[in-house]
């Protein structure tokens, strides 16, 4: 089982979308893949098929059995695991236990994520929360999520930061990339933000950026995912290269899963 994380130190970047999308794009092209909702905001939800009324969560008290069982109850085109813990004493109550041991979100994430489970797409919250750290610590992968503004320029150090803490003394790094998402080739600012981030980031920001695209928004409107709402459109052939250059990382993946389920900290 792979894990990879989607983080950006600014909101409204494109996490969710980005975990969504690719988790349906992947699951289609047949990986055993799932999303798995560790922002608060509990906003994968609304684009994968959230079921109504249904108290089911990382962060709640659910059982693999009955995770297994809201699985199978879904129709969003790749297996979701929500976040959970709705109100603001369970939220304070999952945070406390985050805080006091380290080890509990990647023991939860073994208990509830079911066998045979290849890759593991999970979604953030922007900036420095616990959630986020603790996630970044069981990756063995993390995609950085950024606009062409000159706001998320100014978070770069930000990230650096947050990175540089997952990987020093780390026998195994994870694989870093970083996306630029909503570009506007046509707009001088965009190109201008776009070409400062590939002098910072280098080859780590990948070529395919996803282009700023309405259908985006229309799809979510209808509480879809572009990649089953429009399939062909421009986004979505972006984040289908993107999908690939994730896999390469992993070139391995169909042997090493068969051999070990490992997740990045016991590997
Ligand atoms: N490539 C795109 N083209 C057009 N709109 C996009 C694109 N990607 C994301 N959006 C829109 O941008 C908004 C923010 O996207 P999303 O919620 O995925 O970001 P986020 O980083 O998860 O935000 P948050 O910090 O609130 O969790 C949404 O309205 C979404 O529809
Ligand atoms: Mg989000």
């Amino acid at each position: 089982m792979k894990i990879i994380a989607f983080v950006s130190a600014k909101g409204g970047t494109g996490r969710t979308t980005l975990v969504a999308n690719l988790g349906v794009i992947l699951a289609r092209a047949g990986y055993r893949v799932l999303a798995l909702d560790c922002d608060p905001q509990n906003a994968l939800g609304t684009l994968l098929g959230m079921l109504p009324g249904l108290r089911v969560g990382i962060a709640e008290g659910s059982s693999s059995n009955e995770i297994i069982e809201y699985l199978a109850a879904q129709r969003g085109g790749v297996p979701y695991i929500p976040f959970g813990a709705r109100d603001r004493d369970d939220l304070q109550q999952a945070e406390s236990t985050l805080l006091a041991d380290s080890g509990w979100l990647l023991r939860r994430v073994l208990e509830i994520v079911p066998t045979g489970t290849e890759l593991v797409l999970v979604d953030t919250p922007a900036g420095e929360r616990v959630w986020t750290e603790r996630v970044l610590e069981m990756a063995h992968a993390i995609v950085g999520v950024h606009l062409p503004d000159a706001a998320c320029f100014a978070t770069l150090p930000v990230i650096a930061v947050i990175l540089e803490r997952r990987c020093r003394g780390s026998e195994l790094p994870p694989v870093v990339w970083h996306v630029l998402n909503q570009m506007e080739p046509r707009n001088e600012l965009a190109r201008d933000a776009e070409l400062l981030l590939r002098q910072h980031l280098g080859e780590r920001l990948v070529p395919c950026s996803i282009p700023r695209d309405p259908v985006v928004g229309e799809a979510w409107a209808q509480q879809l995912p572009v990649a089953l709402h429009s399939p062909m459109t421009g986004a979505v052939a972006a984040l289908r290269e993107l999908s690939e250059r994730l896999l390469t990382s992993f070139a391995d993946l169909r042997r090493h899963t068969a051999t070990s389920l490992q997740p990045a900290r016991e590997s």
